[in-house]
C-alpha cells in the first residue's frame, strides 16, 4: 500500500487498520452497525462475541472480501472500501482452513506466491515456503499429502500459508474452533509466541471467552451487529460497562435491584428483599431505574464469624487451587463464591447444608445498567 506520510510517522501515529462507522445489511439482515474501531500496528486484538453478533462480517469487511454497506474501511490510513482482498496487506484463516487437498503442503503454501506477477523464482518459492514452515513448526513437511496430516497440522498449514505472504495484518475466522482442547491451547500459546516473533498485527474472531483473555492485548465485545466494548482484558473483567459484558467475560453472580442512590462516585442498590447493595457504577444510572449488581466469585469470601451476609452451602465443586461453593441466602437466591486454597485452609472447608456468611470488600461490587 502507498503512503504519502513519512514512514517513522506513519508507524507510529496511523492504526493499521480502521472501521469508520462501518455497516453492512444484507437486505433487511443487519450483520454489522456503525462499527468504530480503530486497531494499533502490532496488537493482538480479538472479536468476541456469540454466533451471529457480526465478527465474521467485521473481519469481511477488513479482508475485503465484503464492501460495507455505508460508512469506511481503512488501512494505513488509506480508504480501501473497493480494493479487492489480494490488493490489501492483510492474509486471512479461515474456520475451516480450506486448504488444496490434491496439493502437497509446499503446493498449498506456495500458492499465493505463484499467483503473484511478476512471479517469484522457484527458488524464492521454496525457500520461502520452508521458511513457512519452521515457522510454524512443521520443517520438511513440504512434500507431505495434505490428507495425512493431523488436524492440528493443518491448521499450521493454513497458517504457513498466509504468513508467507508476510502480510501486515493476519486475520484469523475462528481458527481453533475445529481442535480438541488440548491442541487448541498448544496453538493458542504457539499463535501468540508468533504474533510476538512476527510483530504483525493479528485480528481474530472468537466466541471462547478464555481464548479471547488470554491471547488478546485488546478485546471487542459485539453484539448484534454492534461493538459494545472495547479495552484490555483487565478492564473487561474489571470494569464492565455493562451487564452483557460482564457475563461474556468470566463468571459473575448478577443481584437484580433498584437503584436507591447514586451520588459521589457510590451507587446503591436495592436487590430482592429490600436488601441495599453499595457499589461503583462504571456508567451512571438514575435513582429509581432498574439495574443489576455484579460480584465476581473470587471477591466474595466464606466464614464462619458472623459477618456478612447469613447463608447455607448448597454445593462444593474441588477444583484444586480452589474450591467452588453455591450458597443460599434467604432474598438473593444461590450465588457462587470461589474460595482459594490458602482462604479454605485458615477458614476451614464447609459441607453443604452448613451455615455460613459472605461478605466482600468495598467497592467490589459493580452496579451495571441492564441492557
Ligand atoms: N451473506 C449473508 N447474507 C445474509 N445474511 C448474512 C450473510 N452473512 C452474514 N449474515 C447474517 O449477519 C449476521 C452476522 O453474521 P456473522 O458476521 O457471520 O456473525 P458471527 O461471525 O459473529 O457468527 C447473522 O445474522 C448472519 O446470519
Ligand atoms: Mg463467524
Amino acid at each position: 500500500m502507498e503512503s504519502n506520510l513519512n514512514p517513522a510517522t506513519e508507524a507510529r501515529e496511523t492504526p493499521i487498520a480502521e472501521l469508520r462507522d462501518a455497516s453492512k445489511h444484507y437486505g433487511a439482515v443487519v450483520a454489522a452497525q456503525g462499527l468504530n474501531l480503530s486497531i494499533r500496528r502490532g496488537e493482538f486484538l480479538s472479536f468476541l462475541g456469540p454466533s451471529g453478533c457480526g465478527k465474521t462480517t467485521a473481519l469481511r469487511m477488513l479482508a475485503g472480501f465484503e464492501s460495507p454497506t455505508s460508512g469506511d474501511v481503512l488501512l494505513d490510513g488509506q480508504r480501501v472500501n473497493d480494493v479487492p482482498p489480494h490488493q490489501r496487506p492483510v492474509n486471512m484463516v479461515f474456520q475451516h482452513y480450506a486448504l488444496f487437498p490434491h496439493l502437497t503442503v509446499a503446493q498449498n503454501i506456495a500458492y499465493g506466491l505463484r499467483q503473484r506477477r511478476p512471479r517469484p523464482v522457484e527458488a524464492e518459492i521454496s525457500r520461502a515456503v520452508e521458511q513457512a514452515l519452521e515457522t510454524v513448526r512443521l520443517p520438511g513437511f513440504g512434500p507431505r499429502r495434505i490428507w495425512e496430516m493431523s488436524g492440528g497440522q493443518q491448521q499450521r498449514v493454513a497458517l504457513a500459508r498466509a504468513i508467507v505472504n508476510q502480510p501486515k495484518i493476519l486475520l484469523l475466522d475462528e481458527p481453533m474452533a475445529a481442535l480438541d482442547k488440548k491442541l487448541r491451547r498448544d496453538m493458542q500459546i504457539e499463535l501468540q509466541s508468533l504474533q510476538r516473533s512476527l510483530g504483525i498485527t493479528f485480528i481474530l474472531v472468537t466466541h471462547d471467552q478464555e481464548e479471547a483473555l488470554s491471547m488478546s492485548d485488546r478485546i471487542c465485545i459485539m453484539r448484534g451487529g454492534r461493538i459494545v466494548q472495547v479495552g484490555s482484558p483487565r478492564d473487561l473483567y474489571d470494569r464492565p460497562a455493562s451487564r452483557y459484558v460482564a457475563d461474556f467475560v468470566g463468571k459473575s453472580n448478577f443481584f437484580p435491584g433498584q437503584i436507591a442512590s447514586s451520588a459521589a462516585g457510590r451507587t446503591t442498590l436495592a436487590a430482592a428483599g429490600g436488601l441495599m447493595i453499595a457499589g461503583t457504577a462504571p456508567v451512571e444510572i438514575a435513582a429509581g431505574r432498574t439495574a443489576t449488581a455484579s460480584l465476581r466469585p473470587e471477591q466474595i469470601a466464606l466464614h464462619r464469624r458472623a459477618e456478612g451476609l447469613p447463608v447455607t452451602v448448597v454445593n462444593r465443586i474441588f477444583l484444586g487451587e480452589h474450591t467452588e461453593y453455591l450458597v443460599r441466602h434467604t432474598n438473593l437466591g444461590e450465588f457462587l463464591v470461589l474460595v482459594s486454597r490458602q482462604a479454605e485452609a485458615a477458614e476451614g472447608g464447609f459441607e453443604p447444608g452448613d451455615p455460613a456468611h459472605a461478605s466482600w470488600p468495598e467497592g467490589a461490587a459493580l452496579i451495571l445498567a441492564d441492557d
